[in-house]
């Protein structure tokens, strides 16, 4: 069972070709404060992990490219393309915590990050109607995702089999240039209630783009796994 906890380290590590990479020291299978040596694998790897690994067809996690993102609410439809996401190589790692008996991890970061996209609105936001083309900007504080997931070995390699995620957040705060054909006195306008009203407004468009943001980095570490034998995590 050890072995699988050794497995979960490797998730923020980054490896090439099967192998290890330098700045991933794997944790001693024996050690009994495992969770706080993942913890310690993970605040010093993760980092250089978020540069992605090419040779494994692992993509960066900053910039992350999330691509095209729609949200189609009853009261808004709003498309993102090009969307990049900054900001999550220093991500501060607040605990991760193995469940083995379960099969069962959790991992708590916070980051700050930042959304950047070409949007195109349409609707309305809070009661308000809103409506433009351009560049788009959100920046967002102290982002906090909790990641809880199961995992599983497979031939040799470690599987996460399901995730639940949740996040929440001190502060977004939005910029959309070009509002309204670049009326200023309209943009202004929306720009200050959507920062003013910050908590509606960003449950109302980011969902799809946090879950999307979640799932890459899960999807990446699953790539890591893929790749790397659970034995080649171990130091026994
Ligand atoms: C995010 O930025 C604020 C200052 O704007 C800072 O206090 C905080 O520690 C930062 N959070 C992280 C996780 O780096």
């Amino acid at each position: 069972m050890l072995h699988l906890f050794l497995a979960m380290a490797a998730c923020v590590a980054a490896a090439s070709a099967g192998t290890l990479p330098p700045y991933f020291t794997p944790c001693s299978a024996s050690d009994p404060d495992l969770d706080q040596c993942i913890e310690k694998v993970i605040s010093s790897g993760g980092p250089q992990f978020t540069d992605g690994i090419p040779a494994l067809d692992i993509a960066p996690l900053d910039p992350m490219s999330l691509g095209r993102l729609v949200i189609n609410n009853p009261a808004l439809k709003l498309t993102f393309t090009d969307t990049v996401v900054t900001g999550l190589k220093g991500f501060r790692l607040n605990s991760y915590r193995m469940h083995a008996d379960r099969n069962k991890a959790t991992i708590d970061v916070t980051a700050n990050v930042t959304v950047k996209a070409h949007y195109v609105i349409d609707g309305k936001i809070l009661i308000l109607p809103i409506r433009g083309s351009g560049p788009a900007k959100i920046k967002i504080t102290n982002l906090n995702i909790v990641i809880k997931y199961d995992f599983d070995t497979r031939d040799g390699h470690w599987v996460v089999t399901n995730y639940k995620d949740s996040y929440k957040m001190d502060h977004a705060y939005f910029k959309f240039n070009n509002l309204f054909n670049g009326n200023k006195e309209l943009g202004d306008t929306l720009h200050k209630v959507m920062n003013d009203n910050w908590e509606p407004v960003i449950r109302d468009i980011a969902p799809v783009a946090f879950q999307e943001i979640i799932k890459v980095c899960v999807d990446e570490c699953k790539k890591l796994f893929a790749a790397v034998p659970t034995a080649e995590l171990l130091r026994l």
